[in-house]
């Protein structure tokens, strides 16, 4: 596939990260885009509304396990005794963690709780609705890139840190991916440190491609706005209706990926300095979301100096929300 790139685009579109990643993507042998670009405003409606999606389980494991084991979570996270940071990255609106939180409220656990998450809006929000939701709640939003803003914790206070990263999102990284991230993560912890991780579980593969690919074409949608936001902050002129969403399931490799198809062969302009050209059926690949088996997570744990200390699954055993110990 052939990139032509002259100049001419105005600087500052020219030299963002976003620019960039989009066109060595799109540049790529095998064209990509990363799927942390799908979340802008309509991006985050689009998710809200897979997660109402009959066939997106996910989402619905989860909070089961929320609001049916807050309490025995909630007693593990207190049995240190001494007072904590509960950080939690990517909380979205804290519908899952609220469960958590009322918990540890209600045993009046010593904590102050700091959501990290990269959208402004998403810590605006909890900033409103925190104090109303949960009265008496300490807390300190902090809006950024996860491991900056837990270092800036760890400046703000030398209590012990317990880290919330739920909603599968691990699963949107390679394994590979996953173990340099948790490594991070192990490097701005301290000995006896908690994380309470969500992993996705290996399940009837058909269950698993369902989720990707609902009947309403929602997920599609997700993935098609994309190319729509391209377009408006790129100056791109992608026509979504020219790209099909085709998820695959792998039940070997639990690597569940979307691909948007070129349905013709044609050109797509970013700019007026770049041409992408696109081969009939030609792929983009837009997203990994990673299934687990047990042994898989506890590998992932090991690799990154963590043991897991207690595994919380929902009734259909689909999800577990695995709490590992940092280790020396
Ligand atoms: C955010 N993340 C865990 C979701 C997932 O299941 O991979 C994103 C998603 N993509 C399509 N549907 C949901």
């Amino acid at each position: 596939m052939l990139s032509a790139i002259t100049t001419g685009k105005p600087a500052g579109r020219r030299s963002s990260v976003f620019y960039n990643d989009v066109i060595n993507g799109l540049r790529a042998a095998n064209k990509y885009l990363q799927s942390k670009y799908f979340y802008d405003g309509t991006g985050d409606r689009l998710f809200q509304q897979i997660m109402a999606c009959p066939e997106y389980y996910p989402t619905r494991c989860e909070m089961e396990i929320l609001q049916h084991q807050s309490d025995r979570i909630a007693q593990l996270f207190v049995e240190g005794n001494t007072p904590f940071d509960l950080v939690e990255l990517g909380p979205g609106d804290a519908t899952k963690s609220y469960y958590l939180l009322r918990e540890l409220l209600k045993i009046k656990a010593p904590f102050t709780y700091y959501p990290i998450d990269i959208s402004s809006n998403v810590i605006s929000s909890l900033e409103n609705k925190l104090p109303l939701s949960l009265p008496g709640l300490q807390f300190h939003g902090l809006n950024g890139e996860y491991m900056e803003k837990m270092e800036r914790v760890s400046n703000i206070s030398a209590q012990r840190k317990i880290v919330l990263f739920m909603g599968a999102n691990i699963g949107n990284m390679t394994m590979q991916q996953a173990i340099i991230f948790c490594r991070q993560l192990h490097g701005r912890m301290r000995p006896g440190d908690l994380l309470l991780i969500g992993f996705d579980l290996k399940k009837h593969p058909k269950t698993i491609l369902d989720a990707y690919n609902d009947g309403q074409g929602i997920t599609a949608a997700f993935n098609l706005n994309l190319l729509k936001r391209i377009n408006r902050e790129l100056d791109a002129d992608f026509n979504p209706e020219l790209f099909e969403h085709y998820p695959v399931y792998d039940p070997g490799t639990g690597a569940c990926k979307s691909y948007l198809v070129s349905r013709i062969s044609q050109q797509v302009h970013i700019g007026n300095e770049t041409t992408i050209d696109f081969m009939e059926n030609e792929p983009i690949f837009m997203e990994i979301s990673q299934k687990y088996s047990l042994p898989e997570t506890d590998y992932i744990a090991r690799q990154s100096g963590f043991h897991a200390v207690h595994t919380f699954y929902d009734a259909k055993k689909w999800f577990a929300d695995i709490l590992w110990e940092r280790l020396a």
